[in-house]
């Protein structure tokens, strides 16, 4: 695709979808939306942009594709027994002890269908039943946070790494699976362009994994500042396994094991 047609479409895609792809890396998207029109019945973008002006599903799948929401409970279950084992137990203690707050106040950024948010709900259940927290779960996909509201339905594909006891107590029994009731109550899911909102503070731990690949590093280096301003100090920011932040300090940020950055 030539610089001239991606300019075209981005600002197509800016119009229809409100996701400004100036913040996202060129040649991967452009890559993306190569193959995307191949797998399309439309001949060129002006009869796509014809096409998902008209069918609302189609203007679905297409966001979808671009933001690419893969997700799972538990996914990259290693760095999630690290917060569990380790993280977890540090923030009950420093930032209840240091702050006399009541409830721990958590983020789950760019939560997708929502498996990351209950994720962290089920382990807050284990580690620390009687623990008051909030989570706050946020997205720029609508379609996905629906389904995250809804509870479901997940698959046997997104449940794999939970164990038979985490899935009688926290699921519906038969496929497709909805995450129970319970679990969802101090959980908020909200519409968020991450590139674009002001965001609230004091959180203590922010999970942002697998969202920031296809950012520039431009849009990264805005966003990593803007996540340091939202954490308390001592506060933990979880990155995804290969979205490695070069240089934390900058940020006011430093190493705190791998993936996870604190706020000094
Ligand atoms: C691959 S999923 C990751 C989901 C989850 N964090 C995980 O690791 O399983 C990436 C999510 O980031 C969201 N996303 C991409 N760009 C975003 C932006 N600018 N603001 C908010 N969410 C964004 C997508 O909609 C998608 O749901």
């Amino acid at each position: 695709m030539d610089a001239n047609i991606y300019t075209q479409i981005k600002a197509s895609i800016k119009q229809s979808l409100k996701i400004d792809l100036e913040n996202y890396k060129d040649e991967q998207m452009r890559r993306r939306l190569d193959s995307w029109l191949i797998r399309t019945r439309a001949n060129t973008w002006n009869d796509y942009f014809n096409l998902i002006s008209r069918d609302a599903d189609e203007l679905e799948r297409f966001r979808n594709y671009l933001t690419i929401n893969v997700t799972e409970f538990f996914r990259d279950a290693n760095r999630w027994n690290a917060l569990k084992e380790e993280i977890l137990p540090y923030l009950l203690k420093n930032s209840m002890e240091n702050r006399k707050v009541e409830g721990l106040k958590l983020w789950s950024a760019g939560c997708s269908i929502g498996a990351e948010a209950y994720t962290l709900a089920m382990m807050i259940a284990e580690v620390a039943p009687f623990q008051k927290y909030f989570i706050l779960a946020t997205d720029l996909d609508r379609g996905a946070l629906l389904k995250a509201r809804s509870r479901g339905p997940y698959t046997q594909e997104d449940i794999r790494n939970l164990s038979l006891v985490q899935r009688q107590k926290y699921l519906t029994s038969v496929s497709p699976f909805y995450v129970s009731d319970g679990l969802q109550k101090n959980i908020r899911f909200e519409e968020q362009d991450l590139l674009a909102a002001r965001f609230d503070n004091n959180f203590d731990l922010i999970v942002c994994r697998n969202v920031v690949i296809y950012f520039t590093t431009e849009a990264k280096d805005k966003l990593y500042a803007k996540f340091s301003a939202a954490l308390r100090p001592g506060g933990i920011l979880f990155m995804g396994g290969t979205e490695i932040i070069s240089g934390p300090t900058k940020y006011g940020l430093q190493n705190f094991g791998i993936s996870f950055y604190k706020k000094f």
